[in-house]
């Protein structure tokens, strides 16, 4: 096995096939310390809205985090993204007259039973967060047929979602809290945001530093929802069909092990092995 550099490797017929694995995959995965901080990003980032403060954030920090969010995958490259960054406090107060009107109408939506428990979850930041940003989809972006898009039209809507995905995460690493806001009429959102034909909101967001981040999603700590055991998720072959074979029931067992390690301790560094 001959390494050119991180990103090339030239595999030396002479060698075996397991020589050949081990090394590759030393080759292309990251030192334990970036691996560690990339689980670390992924397991501490939390759903924030009411810990912002009002500190600003950096003109560098905002734009690595909206670069993290253009350089997300997108069907047929189309990155059909924009993002409207919203400091003014007056539009901050108009969408959260919005909020409050969805808001309402939603809790009507729930069981009876249900119904106060869910008014009082504080589910928005939208006029403490310094910055909102709404992340739109322009469906015509890449013209009317795009590579990929072509038998499921979502596909662009999903893009936008993984810009949101790596936002959210760059956040977190910068130590800044980012909460989803959904409970708005996107029609309303639109016209107030001005936001032309074709182009649709996908992800209203808020964005500040914070006063902390909760260990575990705020909806589970409040009982509303508890975390799912992914073992109970994976299947085999064919949705819903458990392990058939011994290599399934260890991964399951792995699985579970892990993840009870990840409820009962939170993320620690261990998580990586050296394997
Ligand atoms: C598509 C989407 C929409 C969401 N909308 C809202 C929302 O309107 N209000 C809110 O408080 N949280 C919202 N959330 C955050 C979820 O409630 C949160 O991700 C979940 O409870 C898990 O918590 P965590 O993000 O802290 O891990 C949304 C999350 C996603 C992915």
């Amino acid at each position: 096995m001959e390494i050119l550099n991180n990103n090339t490797v030239i595999a030396d017929i002479n060698s075996s096939a397991a020589d050949r694995q081990g090394a590759v995959s030393e080759a292309f995965r990251f030192s334990d310390g970036d691996r560690r901080a990339l689980y670390q990003t992924i397991f501490s980032r939390r759903d924030v809205r009411g810990q912002f403060l009002q500190d600003s954030i950096p003109e560098s920090v905002l734009s690595r985090v909206l670069m993290a969010a253009h350089y997300a995958p997108s069907v047929g490259f189309m990155q059909p993204w924009n993002f409207v960054v919203i400091k003014s406090g007056e539009t901050k107060q108009q969408v959260r007259r919005l909020f409050d009107k969805a808001h309402n109408e939603a809790a009507e939506m729930f069981p009876a039973d249900k119904r106060e428990v869910y008014r009082n979850l504080k589910l928005e930041g939208i006029l403490e967060a310094p910055i909102n940003i709404c992340i739109t989809c322009d469906k015509q972006r890449a013209g009317p047929v795009v590579v990929g898009r072509t038998h499921i039209p979502e596909m662009d809507v999903y893009s936008s979602v993984c810009a949101v995905q790596n936002l959210w995460l760059a956040a977190r690493a910068e130590g800044l809290g980012l909460g989803w806001v959904s409970i708005l009429d996107p029609l309303s959102l639109k016209e107030l945001l001005e936001i032309p034909e074709g182009v649709v909101p996908v992800a209203y967001i808020c964005l500040g530093y914070v006063s902390r981040f909760f260990d575990k999603p705020e909806l589970q700590s409040a009982g509303w929802r508890p975390r799912l055991p992914l073992a109970e998720l994976v299947n085999f072959e064919r949705y819903g069909r458990p392990a058939g074979d011994d290599s399934g029931e260890k991964l399951l067992a792995r699985i579970s092990s892990d993840q009870q390690e990840l409820e009962t301790k939170g993320y620690q560094p261990g998580f990586v092995s050296a394997e």
